[in-house]
């Protein structure tokens, strides 16, 4: 297993690392916010293809987004009649999530919190969500434990996060990744890139399905993505590597009952 300590320093450092950027995520959001279509990760795959949450009653549903950023995920499921509350440990997203609210509708409760540590009671959520926040800025050995306390029995938890194939193929710098493996997988958990001040955090899947089991889990699904035919580059992914490889992936699982 490995170290739960490790946020001792990252959960103060990612929520800096995102106070600082949290203009550049403005634009984007707004984007996100102004259309009601639930679209997963760089691309925007759309749900009608990717089926993450097929079967998932969302009207009525207590749903937990966990690192919501600018909170444009919960926006689309309070839109289909969920009741969504927003985690995030960000100032500087949380106040483009309150905007983004004010701006497009509708509003929904926001928490400004770390996924490790949320200060809600458990057993409160039919559904723990994460596109690329808990997900990949909080260590798994905290926050999946975190989100099976706050779920209900039976709840649903679905994230997405880089698959663990391009985090090992990503190089330590500016460009995207390559066809080569950079980094062992053997022991992979934090991970740190020289040009991100941020720490992120990702699990060979042997170890996610373990550390999804003992959190109270049954692993529903692991749906891979890949880019689509007219994709374009983005700065840390090529399209052509992404429509051979799968670059994000999206996990499934079920709270025990
Ligand atoms: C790329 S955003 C993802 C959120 C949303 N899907 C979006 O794109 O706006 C990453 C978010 O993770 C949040 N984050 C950083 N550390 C976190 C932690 N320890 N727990 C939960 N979220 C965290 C950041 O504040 C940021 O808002």
């Amino acid at each position: 297993m490995g170290a739960v300590d490790d946020t001792s320093d990252s959960i103060a450092r990612n929520r800096q690392a995102w106070n600082n950027t949290a203009a550049d995520w403005v634009g984007p959001g707004q984007r996100s916010w102004s259309t009601d279509d639930i679209t997963w990760g760089e691309y925007a795959n759309p749900e009608e293809e990717v089926g993450a949450l097929t079967g998932i009653r969302l009207d009525g549903a207590d749903v937990v987004e966990l690192g919501c950023g600018t909170g444009y995920i919960s926006a689309w499921l309070a839109r289909r009649g969920a009741r969504p509350v927003g985690i995030d440990p960000t100032e500087g997203q949380l106040a483009s999530a309150r905007r983004f609210q004010a701006e497009y509708g509708p509003r929904f409760p926001i928490v400004q919190a770390a996924g490790e540590a949320v200060p809600l009671r458990g057993g409160s959520f039919d559904l723990a969500i994460s596109e690329y926040g808990a997900a990949i800025w909080a260590d798994p050995y905290q926050w999946l434990p975190e989100a099976a306390r706050l779920l209900r029995p039976g709840g649903e938890l679905v994230f997405l996060c880089n698959s663990v194939l391009f985090t090992l193929c990503a190089p330590d710098a500016e460009e995207p990744a390559g066809a080569a493996l950079v980094r062992p997988q053997r022991g992979l958990h934090r991970v740190e890139y020289t040009d991100d001040e941020g720490v992120e955090f990702h699990l060979p899947h042997g170890e996610m399905l373990r550390v999804l089991r003992s959190s109270g889990f049954e692993v529903l699904e692991l749906i891979e993505l890949h880019a689509p035919p007219d994709a374009e580059d983005q700065q840390y992914i090529t399209a052509a590597w992404a429509q051979q490889w799968p670059h994000e992936e999206i996990w499934r699982a079920r709270k025990v009952a």
